[in-house]
Order: C-alpha cells, then structure tokens, then sequence
C-alpha cells in the first residue's frame, strides 16, 4: 500500500493508473475505521483495479461547539486495518494540502444542506460536500464509494455531482450494524456501556415504524410518530428528529410509500448518533 501526503503524489498516482487503464475507486474517510468502512473498501475493490482510501479529518464539517478535536484519531490502527483490506493507496493529506492558504471556495447544495441534520448542524454539509468535491477534483476517480447510514450526505454528494458535471459514480453501500441493530459509526466509542445498550432503540423505532409502513399505513406522520414514542420510551435517548422525506430529494412526505426514507438522529451522552430506513 502506497501512503500518499500531498496533492501533487496522489494526482500522480492517479495519472499513472489511468494510463495503466486502470478504473480508480475512491473511498473517503475520516479514519478511526470500522467493519463499516471495510465494506465499503471491498465494495471499490470489486470493482475497480486501484483503490484509494482517504482519511481526513475535515474541519470544515465541524461545527464550532462540535467534537473536531475529540474526533477518534488512530493512524496506525487504520493503516494496518487497510494493509489487510486490499487498498493500494492510502491519501493522508496535511490541511494545506486539501485547503490551500487563503481558500475561498464552497460548495453548497442548497435546500438539501439545510434539512434533517442540517437544521442542527449547520455548515456541516456544505463542509462535506466542499471537501468531497476537492477529493474527486485531485483523485479524479470512476467510483467513489459512500454508506447508506449517511443518507443525507450521500444523497446530497449524488446531487453535487450530478450539477458539477463530475463523471465519478457513486456508489451507496449497506449500513452494516452490530447483531443487536446499533448502526457502525466512529461515534459510538463515545457511548458509556449503558448508553450503548441504549442505543439500538435507534433502529428498532425505524423497523417497527416501517413494519407498520409495509403493514399498509401510508400516514406518514403517524409512522414518525410511532418511531418517536418507542424513542421517547428509552431514558438515556434525547431526539433530536424522526422525519419521513422523498428519498431522493429529501422533502418531507405526507403519504409514506415506496421510495420514503425514515430518519432519525438522537444523543445519547455525548454522542450524536444517525441512523435511517428505506421503505
Ligand atoms: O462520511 C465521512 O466520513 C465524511 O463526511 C467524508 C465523506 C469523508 C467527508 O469528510
């Protein structure tokens, strides 16, 4: 595996294997990587001859009360977990490198910042999207690879490419959970021991909500509301939202039906934990 810190190494890499004709697959990360990032890692491999894992950790995403400098940070951990996961390139850049001095530039994808997550985290998607489209623009690959825990930034991603006519595919891979539901995320080492036995209210909400979806109830207010009891009835969970919205646009539904995307983002302790259902 090449471990690659600057801009100007990875266009090289990136030069040297399409020349090759070799498809480059792009995995980008923040690090501190679980079974979850694997399984996105494996899903590039399958189809593409070069992958490129990112970690960075993207200030530009955090908002000024949020946990940047909390964020769990583990280099070494992560490189031998990509060793052995078949990567062939690791980009760890410096901040310089993806912000360069005096940066202006932002990337917004406007009404779906603001929604869902955006109403409480602000700024967070336009970070998002700001670093991700830096990442196509220096790795220029065919694939990039996202996870479905994360809808609201894989659907807005999808979105930005599509307006900036940038050609990588994107790829959404399954949210993979723990045997008890509880969604992989680099924030659940936050959780006390109590609130991660908590925290799998989460997805056991949105399943019983879409069982009643499946079931024949098209009321999509009734669905939130039958997800926001079972989460009103675990005392370590503070709501922050359950929403039904258009699974591609991400506006709120009335009628809830194939296509519909159940959502929900709660604390528990500290940490902020996402987690959604398509129906
Ligand atoms: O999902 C993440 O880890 C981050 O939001 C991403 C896509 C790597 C951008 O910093």
């Amino acid at each position: 595996m090449e471990r690659i810190t600057t801009v100007a190494a990875m266009r090289a890499f990136g030069r040297v294997s399409r020349a090759a004709g070799r498809r480059i697959g792009l995995v980008p990360t923040m690090g501190a990587l679980h079974r979850g990032h694997l399984s996105l890692i494996e899903r590039a491999r399958s189809e593409c001859d070069a992958v490129v894992v990112s970690i960075y950790v993207n200030p530009l995403q955090f908002g000024p009360k949020e946990d940047f400098r909390a964020y769990p940070r583990d280099l070494e951990r992560d490189q031998g977990l990509l060793r052995s996961s078949g990567t062939d390139a690791l980009f760890v850049p410096e901040h310089e490198e993806i912000h360069v001095p005096g940066h202006r530039t932002r990337v917004e994808v406007q009404g779906m910042q603001d929604v869902l997550c955006g109403r409480s985290r602000p700024g967070h998607f336009r970070g998002v999207a700001t670093v991700v489209a830096k990442l196509f623009a220096i790795v220029r690959p065919d694939i990039a690879c996202f996870g479905e825990k994360d809808a609201q930034q894989l659907r807005i991603i999808r979105r930005m490419a599509l307006d900036l006519h940038d050609e990588t595919q994107i790829i959404s891979c399954p949210t993979v959970r723990e045997e008890d539901g509880l969604a992989l995320s680099s924030r659940n080492t936050y959780l006390t021991p109590e609130e991660r036995r908590a925290a799998p209210v989460l997805y056991r909400a949105l399943r019983s909500a879409a069982a009643s979806g499946r079931a024949g109830e098209t009321d999509a207010a009734r669905l939130v509301s039958l997800a926001r009891d079972t989460i009103a009835r675990e005392p370590l969970a503070r709501l922050d939202y359950v929403e039904a919205v258009d699974g591609e646009t991400l506006e709120p539904v009335a009628t809830a039906g194939a296509g519909t995307l159940l959502a929900v983002a709660a604390w528990f302790g500290r940490a902020r934990l996402i987690d959604n259902i398509s129906f």
